[in-house]
């Protein structure tokens, strides 16, 4: 009886035990899986924002960009009739030939920088390899793209560039939606104030390279800053801002090992973004 007893509770101690240790360890690997799968869903929803967030600021932006491409367009028909002028003549002004096609050189340049610009933000970068590129021409191609609006506003625009050439590695198309959004937000911070101006400064030290975008707004209040870079956070009017923008943008920096943040000290709003100018190997593929 006694043994029968002792043999009974030993099975159900046994029986216990194997279900107590199964039954956790199965339930906690169903939940790694799981975690594992929200986080890669979570990383290829925000993927398709980027992509996404991209594509709807070049639609907003395609009237501008399409003006800016026209202007220059305009400007070399009139070169070229000059040119058919001055050709025509007897003994051409060679001086006057040179001027022209300098002038025709710049301007091709600029449409060159717009087209450029709009390459960098539309391609669909999503697991690219980071690249090592030039920031200062990334930064003159971005800027390109709002110079209709820039212009429109009578914003003065300003770019400092480093006193080096800025070599860093990352995805530039990335990295020019996150300053075409801050450049946006600046524009729409401050349409309303008399004297515009927007300033983007690059300064680097030996690892890492910091751009700095102030505009003439008075800066943002601490306890508002936190709430920026969340999702959805928008003081637009409806149908003119998702709030997505520096949600977006700070993702991205992230992924690129850095940080965007604004600058509590500064007089006036002024966003830091800080990339290292090499990125870990491990994560560079
Ligand atoms: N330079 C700035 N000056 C003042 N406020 C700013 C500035 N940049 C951003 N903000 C504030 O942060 C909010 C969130 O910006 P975010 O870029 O995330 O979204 P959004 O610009 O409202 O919409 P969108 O998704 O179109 O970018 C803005 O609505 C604005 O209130
Ligand atoms: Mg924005």
């Amino acid at each position: 009886m006694t043994k029968a007893f002792t043999f009974i509770n030993l099975f159900f101690v046994l029986f216990f035990g194997v279900i107590l240790y199964v039954f956790p360890t199965r339930v906690l690997k169903h939940l790694e899986k799981r975690s594992l799968k929200v986080d890669r869903d979570l990383r290829e929803t925000q993927s398709h924002l980027v992509q996404a967030g991209k594509l709807s600021a070049l639609g907003e932006m395609a009237a501008g960009i399409a003006h800016e491409i026209n202007n220059p367009l305009t400007i070399i028909r009139g070169y070229c009739l000059q040119l058919e002028r001055i050709s025509n003549q007897e003994t051409p002004d060679q001086q006057k030939l040179k001027d022209i096609i300098a002038k025709l050189g710049n301007t091709i340049t600029r449409i060159a920088t717009i087209v450029r610009g709009l390459k960098n933000l539309s391609r669909d970068g999503r697991g690219d390899p980071f690249s090592t590129f030039e920031i200062h021409p990334l930064i003159e191609e971005t800027v390109s793209l709002c110079m209709d609006r820039l212009r429109a506003l009578d914003v003065k625009m300003t770019i400092n560039p480093s006193k080096e050439k800025t070599i860093l590695e990352g995805r530039p198309s990335e990295l020019s939606q996150v300053i075409l959004n801050l450049l946006n937000n600046s524009i729409d911070a401050i349409e309303k104030f008399e004297n515009k101006w927007i300033n983007i400064s690059v300064n680097e030290s030996p690892n890492w390279v910091e751009i700095q975008l102030v505009d003439c707004g008075p800066g943002i209040p601490a306890e508002t800053v936190q709430k920026l870079f969340e999702p959805f956070f928008t003081t637009k009017g409806v149908g003119k801002g998702t709030g997505l923008g520096l949600s977006i943008s700070i993702n991205i920096i992230k992924n690129h090992h850095g940080e965007l943040k604004v600058d509590p000290h500064a007089q006036n709003t002024c966003f830091v973004i800080r990339l290292p100018k090499r990125q870990p190997t491990a994560f560079a593929a």
